[in-house]
């Protein structure tokens, strides 16, 4: 379908739960008691009438997400319902990756064609500092095992923090060597804890990387996010640049989100949406669901983001990126 704007929306971006098994800094608090009830989320069978709902008004792309989606452990019985939903193309996960390294291949067989893994340092004791408690060996086992697995894509998400991570720029570009996998550097939003931490534009880690190595532009699929792609001349894999901050890229905007609770956001930084909750639990047919959404999306989806704009901040912004899946 396309919107009011006349963007062609076709991408899905699915929260199934906003807990998770870490805390990262920028993200969630150290304690925090904040999590939905179990009871609260959307069940796998809401979760399938969501997705066929949207299947119809012409998603073609699901990406999973949290919170941690692999917390779930109904998270394969929501792979193999969404993988059997005609019209949906693609289906993709965003994960801290722990818990992925055993079920690399069952997740495979059952659909999952795409993997980003948040790694936001290659120093051991950083990562684990970052993430309050993270192994990066194993997260970095199970990056190098996926890779060998046939997946379409493997992309890792580098939240860059100034004085905290930015020194680590070059080496990350290097894992590009000899790894096929994209190495994604994300500006930081201010959004919950992450108004905490300061930026770094990513026009000025591009200038950086440019001055080591001589880059290619990639070019990006229909149904991809936000980033811009590069490659390294030589090198196997390629390196990103999500740029919410320095670089709007509300203008080809293909995304809707589905909060964990069942909540339709037609923006990250934006208010209005509406409950699906309510359509979920009665009568109401996967077709009208369609029709409710699609109008939705249509009269309501903002022209861009207005991250600054307090009228537009709601709860579940101020509580943290978790409960919107990023
Ligand atoms: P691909 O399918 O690989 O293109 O994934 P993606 O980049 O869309 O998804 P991912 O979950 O890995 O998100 C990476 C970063 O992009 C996260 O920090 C998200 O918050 C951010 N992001 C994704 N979509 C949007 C968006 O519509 N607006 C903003 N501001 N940020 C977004
Ligand atoms: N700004 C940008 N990216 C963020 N993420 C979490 N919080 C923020 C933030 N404030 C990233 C995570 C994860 C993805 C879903 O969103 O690192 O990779
Ligand atoms: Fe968990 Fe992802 Fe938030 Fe880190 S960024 S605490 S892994 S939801």
């Amino acid at each position: 379908m396309l919107d009011k704007n006349k963007r062609q929306i076709n991408y899905l971006r699915l929260s199934i739960t906003d807990h998770c098994n870490l805390r990262c800094k920028y993200c969630l608090p150290e304690k925090d008691t904040n999590f939905y009830n179990n009871c609260d989320l959307l069940n796998s069978n809401e979760i399938e009438k969501i997705v066929k709902a949207f299947s119809l008004i012409g998603i073609k792309k699901v990406r999973i997400t949290g919170g941690e989606p692999l917390v779930r452990k109904d998270f394969n019985e929501i792979l193999e319902k969404i993988n059997h939903i005609e019209g949906i193309e693609k289906i993709a996960i965003t994960t801290n990756g722990f818990q992925l390294l055993e079920n690399l291949d069952l997740f495979k067989k059952n659909g999952l064609n795409r993997i980003n893994i948040s790694l936001d340092s290659l120093n051991a004791k950083k990562y684990n500092e970052i993430t309050r408690g993270g192994n990066f060996d194993k997260v970095f086992k199970t990056i190098k095992e996926a890779t060998l697995k046939n997946f379409e894509k493997i992309r890792l998400n580098v939240v860059i923090m100034e004085g905290i991570n930015d020194n680590e720029i070059l080496d990350f570009v290097n894992l590009t060597k000899d790894l096929d996998i994209g190495v994604r550097f994300i500006e930081i939003m201010p959004i919950g804890e992450g108004k905490k931490f300061t930026s770094v534009k990513n026009s000025d880690i591009l200038n950086l990387i440019k001055k080591h190595y001589l880059l290619e532009k990639n070019s990006n699929l229909s149904t991809d996010g936000p980033a811009s792609y590069y490659k390294v001349s030589g090198f196997m894999g390629e390196i990103g640049f999500i740029s919410p901050l320095s670089n709007r890229f509300c203008d080809s905007c293909n995304r809707v989100r589905v909060t964990s609770n069942g909540f339709l956001k037609l923006c990250l930084h934006y208010n209005k949406g509406i409950d699906l909750m309510p359509y979920l639990k009665d009568e109401t047919s996967v077709e009208t669901l369609a029709m409710i959404i699609e109008k939705a999306i249509y009269n309501k989806k903002p022209k861009e983001h207005h991250m600054d704009n307090s009228e537009n901040i709601n709860d579940i912004e101020l509580k943290g990126m978790n409960k919107i899946g990023g």
